[in-house]
């Protein structure tokens, strides 16, 4: 008899996007008339930038020659972009990280989730709330002790630091799904308590590129000392246009430890490069090529370009939403727009009808947690033609105009 995972029976049946894409899908079958505008889950619109096309293409021929036809690459990465990662992404930041630090894979979703290979179950978690349901769900499936920290209007949507003693820490920032950003001073708090209490931070920083503000860390490392306590995610989805190529890379510094029960210290790098070399054979060639192009001075370019147009979806929601009356935060450092629901609505219950009588697609608040119980995300990542339509559609719904 093969006993199953128990913890998967404490999960929501369904993963928050597959539940909407049902829904959604449901509605399709029931309207085929109807026009709908999906700005629920954050995938991109805008194509793979060119540099990285132009990449792919050329990586592409080259694995068709005799010279320079590449079997396995190394788990880890291929040296190339591992260069460049740690070149442009670090160096020109002024932060020491080295190449054997750095490990790319297919995504920060992966990442996120993976990393909990190297973390003993009996570790307590603290997990935001609302969340994106990746850090969450993993660790459910783990057993993991979970401790929420609410992120709410009343702390302006930044956590506060937990009351008791937690292993790991996941943090997001600019946060998905609320779109906050946090400060140096801010963010120095946390890698103060994980220091204080032997505690790793597992730090998100998918969105760093849509930061506008000066002074913002787009990097924990910008902090002195995090590289002794912190693990940062970073991913090419949002950027360069890559959701559907996947690539993304995870930093671990050799500085960080963890501790077998005994306490003695081990070194998480050592871990995760032991769990990638078992369970992983690289991102592909190809895939790889394009994430080194994102460096390049045409690369840099045209990610700019669509991060701007992507900020600029993010002004028209976010004004016409508050010209229909809404209350909304986030979409200034961030692609994410997260609006309070009127008055005795749920989130689902806005979800319905604004599908049903706009028929625009979001993602309920409480999809992502508790705390975002009458709340609701859209993403900027649409189109511009979409997005302004989506927008004028709520507003005729709501009666504005
Ligand atoms: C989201 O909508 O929260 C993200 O697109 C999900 C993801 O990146 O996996």
């Amino acid at each position: 008899m093969s006993l199953i995972n128990e913890n998967f029976l404490e999960l929501q049946e369904s993963y928050l996007f597959s539940t909407i894409a049902k829904k959604v899908a449901k509605f399709t079958e029931e309207n085929p008339n109807k026009k709908i505008i999906k700005l629920g889950i954050g995938d991109v619109t805008r194509p793979i930038v060119p540099a990285c096309l132009e990449a792919m293409h050329k990586a592409v021929e080259e694995i068709g020659t005799k010279e320079g036809f590449k079997g396995y690459g190394p788990e880890q990465g291929y040296e190339f972009l591992r260069k460049a990662i740690v070149e442009n992404d670090y160096k020109s930041k002024n932060i020491n990280i080295d190449m054997d630090e750095v490990f790319v894979s297919d995504g920060a979703k992966c990442d996120c989730g993976n990393i909990g290979d190297i973390f003993a179950q009996n570790n307590t978690v603290a997990i935001t709330d609302p969340v994106y349901p990746v850090y969450l769900d993993t660790n459910i499936m783990s057993g993991r002790k979970i401790i929420y920290l609410p992120v709410t209007q009343e702390n302006n949507f930044i956590p506060e630091l937990p009351k008791e003693k937690v292993d790991m820490i996941y943090l997001c920032f600019p946060n998905n799904p609320t779109g906050t950003v946090l400060t140096k001073q801010e963010l120095k708090k946390w890698v103060d308590y994980a220091k204080k209490n032997k505690s790793v931070i597992l730090y998100d920083s998918a969105y760093e590129a849509f930061i506008t503000k000066k002074d913002i860390p787009h990097s924990i490392y910008e902090i002195e000392g995090a590289n002794e306590v912190a693990i940062e995610f970073k991913s090419y989805s949002k950027t360069a246009g890559f959701t559907g190529i996947r690539c993304a890379y995870v930093v671990i510094p050799k500085a960080l430890k963890g501790y077998t029960k005994e306490g003695k210290e081990i070194s998480l790098n050592q871990l995760w490069n032991r769990r990638t070399c078992t369970k992983f054979n690289g991102s592909s060639y190809i895939v790889q090529r394009a994430a080194e192009a994102t460096y390049s001075k045409e690369g840099k370019k045209q990610i700019n370009e669509n991060i701007n147009y992507y900020l600029e979806n993010a002004k028209i929601i976010k004004q016409g939403l508050e010209q229909a009356g809404f209350n909304c935060y986030g979409g200034v450092n961030s692609p994410y727009i997260w609006l309070k629901v009127p008055e005795a609505m749920t989130s689902w219950e806005f979800f319905d009808e604004l599908l049903q009588k706009a028929n625009v697609v979001g993602t309920p608040g409480s999809g992502f947690g508790k705390y975002g119980e009458g709340y609701f995300r859209l993403t900027a990542f649409g189109t511009r033609e979409n997005t302004i339509e989506a927008i004028e559609r709520i507003k005729n719904t709501y009666n504005v105009t």
